[in-house]
């Protein structure tokens, strides 16, 4: 099947699937974004993404472009569209199109673009292997809370991970402590086997992944303790993991080239990352059913 997109009302060939060049989003990065996870041609915790979205557009003053409703129903046709089983829809509103300058325009409708990519699950030997992270400054703007379109830091923080070989970079604030990764939230698990993991502030974006897996997580008896972390506290911890719509959760087994615990993926986090996996897989099948 061809790619399929959504641009403002209209499905359209992904190859010509176009905004623009006056797009505030374009100019200014003055748009937010989700990401939702697909499985089994299913929406997974739809309800917690676009109600974040809401946030988001609120906290920026963006008025949904559609009613929540409305949302869900061209997400499904986008899915359909593509016939997509098994991987993320990304969501994109903009303030719109204006003759460029900085403050709000005056009656400009948002921009709302949708786009399906697929993914191949992460195999069960992946997982288990575990990923390594650096550390980095945290040089990002103060309302991480926010899922914006702009997103140079994690581009260049990214980037600089994968260059030396790392899957992800844990970005520090200026006292030390962890606030994220670039596109992942961060946790550790302590030598009690509590799950730590930094309470959302405006210093990051509080995860849908990391909400549920803090639900999973105390329905299987774990205590989950919201408080910053240090990365000599992540180095010595017993495990560290790191989670997001497209990753789940995986284990991080080096911090700065340094071994997390045993150096093995920890048993936690294995464990959790199973819950999560049923939990997806059963989401989908309540939805199909
Ligand atoms: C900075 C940042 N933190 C955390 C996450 C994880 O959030 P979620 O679990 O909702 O995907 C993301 C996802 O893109 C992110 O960009």
């Amino acid at each position: 099947v061809s790619r399929i997109s959504y641009v403002n009302g209209h499905y359209v060939p992904h190859a010509g699937a176009m905004v623009h060049i006056e797009d505030r989003g374009y100019q200014f990065a003055d748009g937010v974004y989700e990401v939702i996870h697909v499985c089994d041609g299913q929406l997974i915790d739809a309800g917690p993404h676009l109600e974040r979205l809401e946030r988001s557009l609120g906290e920026i003053r963006i008025a949904m472009p559609m009613t929540r409703r409305a949302l869900g129903v061209v997400l499904t046709q986008v899915i359909r569209r593509n016939r997509l089983s098994f991987g993320s829809l990304y969501l994109q509103v903009t303030r719109g199109v204006a003759r460029r300058d900085f403050p709000f325009p005056a009656h400009t409708a948002p921009t709302l673009a949708v786009t399906a990519q697929r993914m191949h699950p992460y195999s069960a030997a992946k997982v288990a292997a575990g990923v390594a992270v650096i550390t980095l400054p945290d040089i990002r703007w103060g309302r991480c809370d926010i899922k914006s379109i702009g997103l140079l830091a994690p581009v260049l923080g990214k980037q600089q991970a994968r260059a030396s070989g790392a899957f992800e970079a844990w970005q520090l604030d200026s006292a030390g402590y962890v606030t994220e990764g670039t596109s992942t939230n961060a946790w550790i698990v302590d030598r009690q086997g509590t799950l730590v993991t930094r309470p959302a502030d405006h210093r990051i974006l509080n995860g849908v992944t990391r909400l549920r897996l803090m639900t999973l997580a105390q329905d299987m008896g774990l205590a989950v303790l919201e408080r910053p972390f240090t990365v000599a506290e992540a180095q010595s911890a017993a495990e560290a993991f790191l989670s997001s719509t497209t990753t789940y959760l995986l284990p991080v087994t080096r911090i700065d080239g340094a071994p997390v615990g045993s150096g093995q993926a920890g048993p936690v986090a294995l464990r959790l990352r199973e819950a999560y996996d049923l939990f997806v897989k059963n989401s989908a099948a309540r939805a199909l059913s």
